[in-house]
């Protein structure tokens, strides 16, 4: 049996879902990363580093909330605060004790968070970053890097997949396109070139590399860049939505040392439920505050709404999470399982003849048959079927994982560790023996 059809007879009801979601949902699918051939899986439950699809297949779990569940699923103290808060009320129309914590916690974990607003995705948090910079400066342009992802608002689309010059999305204006000046990862002097201009606002950049790290930061470049925003009196934007509170509890900055002005979070800082927030040096978050000069809150103030921000449901998770990483040992434990698979993944790649290499860091890998790091989200778009039958055959041996990494939750234990491992071998062999590497 090839692997689409083993993939075809075991998932037969997930397969009848997808045909019924396409008559109401276009594609099929609520989130593009979802787009898989012949057809995505449905999900009926998770628990743990586990979930159960609706063809009642075992999976253990690297997509992890995309990467917001460092937990794991449905993780006892989670379950307890929502439950408790959902019977206090989901939205209080005012504001509360439990945003007060939850804003205090970020602020005692962030190296650069004096103030924190919350948002409701890591899109908005960006999104709002920007804003604040551009205000705070009086400049307009925002420096970001090929192959870094901040969202998918108009102000982030531009530069993120090759073709670099060909935005993210159809539908963007050129004049925001225009607002984006593009520079090449860990090139410091494309950076001094365009911060020469005197137009930029800011430099966002994800501090580990671009998509969760897939093309890693240079050791020394964020150092470099920290100095040259500061010699240009430019905002640095480390956008953790990825590596905060995962890489340590205080993120990539701390993790690095390097403080930014500006930090974007989400995923793990609404502790599974839906959640992000801006966080960053108190003359720029201040620009956010009310000060009842009425001409001043008028036209000078950043202006941010959001009827959920900061609702009570995901503040309760979020502070039941944010106590629990605070002291760094579940980070450490999830970095060692990280090691531990990276080198497992690197073996089983060697073994099966498989072209390619898993490389990451932290509680993150990244599988790339392009043969060296830094090339795993570049050479998808061209072989995305390649990657697209690596999650099949990885599905036909129990074990779900994005196209090109997976990420590793403080409760991946040794035995999940082990039944991924020959999981991906299986699947390495069955796509070898399929000859899907012929002519790669
Ligand atoms: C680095 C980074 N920034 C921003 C976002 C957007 O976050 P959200 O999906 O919560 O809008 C993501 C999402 O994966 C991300 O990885």
């Amino acid at each position: 049996m090839t692997i689409h059809e083993e993939y075809r007879a075991t998932h037969a009801k997930s397969a009848a879902l997808y045909e019924r979601a396409r008559r109401s949902i276009p594609g099929g699918i609520t989130h593009d990363i979802r787009h898989l051939t012949p057809h995505p899986i449905y999900v009926e439950r998770a628990a743990g580093a586990r979930k159960w699809d609706v063809d009642g297949n075992e999976y253990v779990d690297y997509w992890m909330g995309h990467g917001a569940l460092f937990l794991g699923h449905c993780h006892p103290a989670i379950v307890k605060a929502v439950q408790g808060q959902i019977a206090r009320g989901t939205h209080l129309g005012a504001c509360h004790e439990l945003e007060v914590h939850w804003a205090e916690l970020v602020t005692k974990l962030i190296p650069c968070a004096e103030h924190v607003r919350f948002t409701m995705s890591g899109t908005e948090a960006t999104h709002l970053a920007m804003r604040v910079a551009r205000a705070y400066t009086g400049r307009s342009k925002i420096v970001k890097f090929t192959g870094h992802f901040h969202g998918w608002h108009d102000g982030a689309v531009a530069g993120v997949n090759p073709p670099y010059e060909v935005p993210m999305s159809a539908g963007v204006p050129g004049a925001m396109l225009d607002q984006m000046v593009i520079c090449p990862p860990n090139d410091i002097k494309a950076v001094q070139v365009a911060l020469e201009r005197g137009d930029v606002a800011a430099v966002i950049l994800e501090p580990a590399g671009g998509q969760a790290g897939t093309t890693p930061t240079i050791p020394g470049y964020l150092q470099e860049l920290r100095a040259l925003t500061e010699r240009h009196g430019v905002v640095l934007i480390f956008d953790e939505v990825i590596t905060g509170f995962r890489y340590s509890p205080g993120g990539a900055q701390a993790y690095f040392s390097v403080t930014p002005d500006l930090t974007t979070l989400a995923k793990i800082v609404a502790g599974g439920l839906p959640g992000g927030a801006l966080c960053g040096k108190r003359p720029l978050m201040s620009l956010l505050a009310f000060r009842g000069d009425p001409d001043w809150d008028r036209s000078q103030r950043v202006a941010h709404a959001g009827t959920f921000n900061a609702n009570p449901l995901c503040a309760s998770a979020a502070i039941a999470t944010l106590e629990l990483v605070s002291d760094a040992a579940h980070q450490t434990r999830a970095n060692k399982q990280g090691e531990e698979l990276r080198r497992g993944l690197s073996e089983a790649m060697k073994r099966t003849g498989v072209p390619g290499v898993c490389y990451g860091e932290s509680s993150i890998y990244h599988v790339s048959f392009e043969g060296k790091p830094g090339l795993a989200g570049h050479d998808r778009p061209r072989r995305a079927s390649l990657y697209h039958l690596l999650r099949c055959a990885l599905m036909n041996n129990g074990v779900d994982s994005s196209m090109n990494h997976g990420w590793i939750s403080a409760i991946h234990n040794d035995e999940d560790l082990e039944r991924t491992l020959q999981g991906y071998e299986r699947a390495f062999q069955a796509m070898v023996a399929e000859g899907a590497f012929q002519g790669a």
